[in-house]
């Protein structure tokens, strides 16, 4: 059933678990990822970033391809438009059926964030869609232009919520987007996550989970995070597993793409577990 978080996070703040952001960045990504929290018989949030938007996929076909799988879907699904980077993209999605939409003004300043914010809030909550919003910075290994993480204080994410409206907030305790520099695991503030806990109860949400290690990320889970979003390594096991298919034959290709679904699928179900989410 196709659904937005709010209810999610309720209970995922209540009882201590995250819920899975899967991204996905073409029409077979939507299907696997359904298919496994089906499978898995848990609520899953499947993602889109606005930077994926292309050749591959667009707004109308994630709609479209999404709202039909998350509909037919046995477990609640969230349609989520993820960085959205502006006020009109988010508008569009919401228009298209997205049951969620991020609209990352992070890099802007304060009062510019909670401006952008507020505006997308009001269109989407008259039309019954839940909005994320991001303060601080969660630092990008993809963009090299984009290095600098802007820690999230307690302070500013409660006002931000306040002033903002908002429905959960992305807030940047240490993780990265990508794969990091030199694999090491990073740092999570825990004492920050505590504190920002403390000082709001609007859901808090995670980018930036691959790579960040199972115990961080359990933790995370257990102590206050809602959701985790996971989209390098769900891509990286996909073409780990691909590599088991060697052959040049037109059968080849249908197990080429059997390999690839097996290896995103197991990635996800090991991130559930990780993550304790619940039904
Ligand atoms: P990773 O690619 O590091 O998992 O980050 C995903 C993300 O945060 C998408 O918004």
């Amino acid at each position: 059933m196709l659904v937005n978080s709010s209810l999610l996070f309720k209970k995922a703040q209540k009882e201590h678990f995250a819920i899975p952001s899967a991204n996905f960045v073409d029409m077979e990504g939507i299907k696997n990822h359904v298919q496994c929290a089906e499978e898995m018989g848990l609520p899953l949030i499947i993602a889109i970033a606005e930077s994926h938007l292309g050749d591959n996929i667009n707004l109308e076909d994630a709609a479209l391809v999404g709202r039909k799988y998350a509909k037919e879907a046995s477990v609640p699904i969230v349609l989520h438009l993820d960085h959205g980077e502006s006020v009109e993209t988010c508008k569009k999605a919401i228009d298209l059926g997205f049951t969620s939409v991020m609209i990352d003004a992070s890099t802007k300043s304060f009062e510019e964030n909670v401006a952008t914010t507020r505006e997308v809030v009001e269109y989407a909550h008259a039309r019954g869609v839940v909005v994320e919003a991001e303060i601080g910075h969660v630092a990008s290994n993809f963009n090299m232009n984009d290095t600098e993480a802007l820690y999230t204080t307690a302070e500013e994410a409660a006002e931000f919520a306040k002033q903002s409206g908002c429905d959960s907030l992305a807030i940047s305790i240490g993780t990265a987007h990508g794969v990091y520099k030199a694999k090491a695991i990073p740092e999570i503030s825990f004492e920050a996550l505590a504190s920002i806990r403390e000082a709001t109860d609007v859901p808090l949400v995670l980018h930036g989970g691959s790579g960040s290690g199972d115990e961080n990320l359990n933790r995370c889970a257990r102590e206050g995070i809602c959701k985790v979003n996971v989209y390098t390594d769900l891509y990286l096991a996909a073409l780990e597993e691909s590599q088991t298919v060697k052959g040049t034959g037109a059968a080849d290709y249908i197990a080429l793409v059997a390999a690839l679904k097996k290896g995103m699928n197991d990635c996800l179900k090991h991130y559930y577990k990780v993550f304790e989410t619940k039904n």
